[in-house]
């Protein structure tokens, strides 16, 4: 999806943000509760073993370009392994009994505009003070793309009437990050 067709499911559909602020903005979110060490510690192995699943992948594509297809075979067998890994660890974090849609979706949508509004803005700051461009440009896309997929999923959300679970901040903030980025486009 281009820049300009980035959704806006505050102008897309019927909603409007006064619709979507005065809906249950105590609703949770649905997030893992990261209160105890172990909590942490489950978020961290699976941070882990999902890195280790696509860098693998990755890992996989340069043996298999450097001609070695035994290696690369090695690598995506492993790399099959840690997703089921990282998907033990995920079922303890959410565990699968516990969610329904519109929770995933509500996740994922909070996940996005964390990576979106906080995340990369911060690592494109730290990536100016130290004269890294090819990192700020990285950071400024990807964090265009997550907004895609906030507003995705948000939609998504909308169509299957889950939005008012939705907390309004984060309708509120994509919003926001919409009108910083069409300002920026004109
Ligand atoms: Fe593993
Ligand atoms: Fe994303």
């Amino acid at each position: 999806m281009s820049q300009n067709q980035i959704p806006n499911p505050l102008t897309d559909s019927e909603a409007t943000l006064a619709e979507l602020t005065s809906s249950d903005a105590t609703a949770k979110s649905g997030a893992a509760p990261v209160d105890t060490k172990t909590a942490a510690n489950l978020m961290a192995a699976f941070g882990g073993e999902s890195m280790a699943n696509r860098k693998y992948l990755y890992f996989a594509k340069i043996a298999r370009r450097l001609g070695n297809e035994e290696v690369a075979k090695l690598f995506e067998e492993t790399a099959n392994h840690e997703t089921a890994h990282a998907f033990a660890h995920l079922e303890l974090i959410y565990p699968s009994a516990e969610m329904t849609v519109e929770k995933v979706l509500a996740l994922a949508a909070e996940g996005e505009m964390y990576e979106s509004v906080t995340m990369y803005p911060n690592f494109e700051r730290e990536a100016i003070e130290e004269g890294n461009e090819a990192a700020v440009l990285e950071f400024q896309e990807q964090a265009k793309e997550s907004l895609e997929h906030a507003g995705i999923f948000q939609k998504a959300a909308k169509r299957f009437g889950a939005l008012k679970r939705v907390e309004a901040f984060h309708a509120a903030r994509y919003q926001a990050a919409l009108d910083k980025l069409s300002a920026a486009r004109v």
